[in-house]
């Protein structure tokens, strides 16, 4: 595998994100359903790539489990980078933000999940990074105190949120595209349920995974899309 996914979060890998892994969608094409943000993401890839330039920075909005986290995954492997993974709780200093940004490469994402949980000084450390790839740092103490600015590598945030009306107005506006995720209609989670069982060579018959598809947790009958 030429691309890298390293694990801000946990040293370790889960024994369900190996399952999760491998049947997670790869490649844009995979991914079933909510077409129109896959033909506008297809569009930002395809800028970015036509201009030689990384990723604008990608918010996706949305209830849990319909495809945040796989899309940032997606979206790396579109444009052939690495991933790196935090989450907001996660980043509890600015010198640990300081530190991921810090060791990223040209091009990479920075995928963070609960981006709505940032705190505020961390959040302050994010803006000039995303705006301007640059780190703002105080060197020294009292009145021999100096702010040195370095330079860091044009890297791409995508960030991922549950409650999108925590997100903070001056963090929004650094995301160049924001994504509502919607809920799966039943012929669209079939076709997910099936896909997945094909890869876990189990066998199934129809009626089977229509149960599943509607028991499924991205799955909305009309009228219960709201949230
Ligand atoms: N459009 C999709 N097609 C196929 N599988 C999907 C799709 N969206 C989500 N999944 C699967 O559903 C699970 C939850 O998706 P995930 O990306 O973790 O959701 P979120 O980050 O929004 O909570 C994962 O196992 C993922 O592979
Ligand atoms: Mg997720």
């Amino acid at each position: 595998m030429a691309q890298s996914e390293e694990r801000v979060i946990s040293p370790q890998p889960q024994a369900e994100d190996v399952v999760d892994a491998a049947l997670r969608p790869q490649k844009l094409a995979d991914v079933i359903g909510q077409d129109k943000v896959k033909a506008n993401l297809e569009i930002v890839v395809e800028a970015a790539l036509a201009r030689k330039e990384p990723l604008d920075h990608i918010l996706f909005y949305g209830p849990p489990g319909l495809g945040k986290t796989t899309l940032a995954h997606v979206m790396a492997k579109e444009m052939g980078v690495n991933i790196k993974i935090t989450a907001g709780p996660v980043i509890e200093r600015q010198g640990d933000l300081a530190a991921i940004l810090t060791n990223l490469r040209e091009g990479d994402v920075l995928f963070i999940d609960e981006v709505h949980r940032l705190g505020r000084a961390v959040e302050e450390v994010l803006y000039p990074a995303m705006e301007d790839y640059a780190l703002d740092l105080v060197v020294g103490k009292g009145p021999g105190a100096r702010n040195i600015r370095l330079k860091l590598p044009r890297f791409t945030v995508i960030g991922a949120t549950t409650r999108l009306a925590l997100i903070t107005a001056p963090l929004r506006t650094r995301f160049g595209v924001i994504f509502r995720l919607d809920f799966y209609d039943l012929a669209a989670m079939e076709a997910i349920v099936l896909r997945a069982a094909g890869m876990l060579h189990l066998p199934v018959d129809a009626a089977g995974v229509t149960e599943i598809a509607r028991r499924a947790r991205g799955y909305a009958t009309r009228g219960a899309a709201s949230f």
